[in-house]
């Protein structure tokens, strides 16, 4: 059966709501679980994961985005899984992807697009190895149990704060207005459904936001 490796990133992980709702909705379309762990990716363990982009511009952005804050890493098992959870998720940036697909719904801005899935199976494989010998990642009998833990846990939670978060990064764009304040604004959003998330993720993830607004307000100069 096809398997897919999963990663909910931290801008996904540290609102909880949206962890569980991308874990919910995979479930829901009647994929397996076989592996799953909450956990902080080690800089190399994320070098090694996006070795493939290393000679893009984009790349230390992108180590520190998936470095910054906890993530979900999951194995999930079904028939096309890998294309399945792909158009699931939607485009890769989250200004391209359908306002129906996950990260049309809860992605906040380019690149920070809630969740990584493989691409192929030979990508699924390499990629299932890497995390079981470098990131623990384990197959165990009890880890969808812990999936729908989480998602009873979190699901229902009262809000998101998808559309604050949004809003937050679209005016810091159009009024070309970063730092400081725009940070701040972003750590408190980010604060409202991070249980059992530490202050120096939410900081370390708010700046990684803040470099992908200050991009975009170059870009538009
Ligand atoms: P993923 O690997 O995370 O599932 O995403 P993907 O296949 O849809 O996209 P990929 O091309 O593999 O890019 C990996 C991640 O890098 C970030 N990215 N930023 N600023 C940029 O131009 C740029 N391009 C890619 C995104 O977070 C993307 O998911
Ligand atoms: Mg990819």
């Amino acid at each position: 059966m096809e398997q897919s490796l999963v990663i909910v990133k931290p801008d996904g992980t540290l609102r909880r709501r949206v962890g569980a709702l991308v874990i919910k909705i995979l479930l829901d379309k009647g994929y397996k679980i076989r592996a799953f762990k909450e956990m902080k990716v080690p800089r190399s363990l994320a070098e090694k994961h996006y070795d493939i982009h290393k000679e893009r511009p984009f790349f230390p952005w992108l180590v520190q985005f998936i470095t910054s804050g906890r993530v979900l890493v999951m194995v999930f098992e079904g028939e096309d899984v890998i294309q399945g959870i792909r158009d699931a998720l939607g485009a890769t940036f989250v200004e391209k992807a359908s306002p129906d697909s996950l990260r049309g719904k809860y992605g906040l801005i380019a690149g920070v697009n809630i969740a990584h899935a493989s691409d192929s199976p030979d990508t699924a494989k390499n990629e299932i190895q890497l995390w079981t010998e470098h990131g623990g990642l384990e197959f165990s009998e009890d880890a969808e149990e812990r999936a729908r833990e989480y998602v009873q846990k979190y699901a229902d939670s009262d809000a998101d704060y998808t559309e604050e978060l949004r809003s937050v990064i679209h005016e810091a764009i159009s009024k070309e207005k970063t730092g400081h304040e725009v940070v701040e604004s972003l750590k408190r959003l980010l604060s409202k459904d991070a249980e059992g998330i530490e202050e120096q993720e939410i900081e370390a993830l708010a700046s990684a936001i803040h470099a992908t607004i200050e991009e975009q307000v170059e870009k538009a100069k």
